[in-house]
């Protein structure tokens, strides 16, 4: 039997979220709540979630030591958080030379910082894409405002015909979401980029090499599952109301690093008891809590 390799994890929170000036002013886009948790709890729990415990975090120089306090090494979580700085918004694409060393020859899962997804059948779809170490696997979303983002144009037969980032004029509403899996050879592909005509390495264009060599695989989210916007103030608000309706009507909460970690098994009821014990006079400890005592 062919041993499987470990993906390795990239979230990147960096950029200088100027959008949502002044709320990022002083902080990071990635570090501003979304209900009641910071907003890179969303992306690290969707990685935990397919069992992705060797995690990479780039962020800005300016947040190196908030984005540590946070989060730590992952210890509590039973999951590895490493570090490195993004010295300028260079582009997507700049993850994996950062990120080289660490990647390591292994396949890898970028995140973005910024990026929330919520559905049933969100931790199935990308653990198919998981367990596929060949080449790269997209997901696409239907949005109304397809020019914001890299789209994906499909011909009739659902084949991929073309890739483009942001186009004034977009053939379909398509979407690329913020989350791509690729085989190991996505650092050297990187590393062949030019930087565009806004001076960033695209992850459109690592995603077209992919594309050339026909090794570009391309899903589709369904409508029944979530992928929220966060780059607008009201975009932002939004995805707020949305958390919170879902969590006030189950009682349970989306995004919950504790809890994704203590259901996939990373920490044991000691730990998460220890961590709620800690926590205690929040709702958020209370909740942690009830998991355990009350086996939600
Ligand atoms: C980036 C990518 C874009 C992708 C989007 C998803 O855009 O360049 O292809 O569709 O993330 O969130 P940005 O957020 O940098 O504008």
């Amino acid at each position: 039997m062919i041993k499987q390799k470990k993906r390795k994890g990239i979230i990147l929170a960096g950029g200088s979220g100027s959008r949502l000036n002044p709320i990022t002013k002083a902080t990071s886009k990635q570090l501003i709540p979304i209900y009641d948790k910071p907003m890179i709890y969303y992306p690290l729990t969707t990685l935990m979630m397919i069992g992705i415990k060797d995690i990479l975090l780039i962020c800005s120089p300016s947040y190196l030591e908030s984005f540590k306090n946070l989060l730590g090494n992952g210890e509590n979580w039973g999951i590895s958080i490493k570090y490195i700085c993004q010295e300028k918004p260079e582009g997507i694409a700049q993850a994996f030379i950062l990120g080289e060393e660490f990647i390591n020859n292994n396949p890898s899962v970028l995140i973005l910082g910024d990026n929330l997804f919520y559905g049933n059948e969100i931790s199935q779809i990308l653990n198919e894409a998981n367990l596929d170490e060949e080449g790269a696997t997209l997901f696409t979303y239907p949005v109304i405002d397809p020019e914001r983002y890299g789209i994906v144009n499909l011909d009739k037969n659902k084949k991929v015909i073309s890739i483009e980032e942001k186009p004034t004029k977009p053939q379909s509403n398509l979407a690329i979401t913020g989350v791509y899996f690729y085989d190991k050879d996505v650092v050297t592909y990187a590393k062949s980029l030019s930087p565009s005509k806004r001076g960033e390495l695209e992850i459109t264009d690592i995603n077209k090499l992919y594309l050339k060599k026909e090794k570009l695989k391309v899903k589709s989210f369904s409508r029944g599952i979530a992928w929220l916007d966060t780059g607008t103030f009201d975009a932002l608000h939004e995805a707020s109301s949305f958390i919170r309706t879902i969590e006030r009507r189950q009682g349970l909460k989306i995004g919950c690093p504790e809890e994704v970690a203590w259901r996939s098994g990373f920490i044991d009821d000691v730990k998460l008891k220890r961590i709620a014990n800690s926590n205690l006079n929040t709702s958020y400890g209370e909740y942690l809590v009830d998991l355990i005592s009350k086996r939600l």
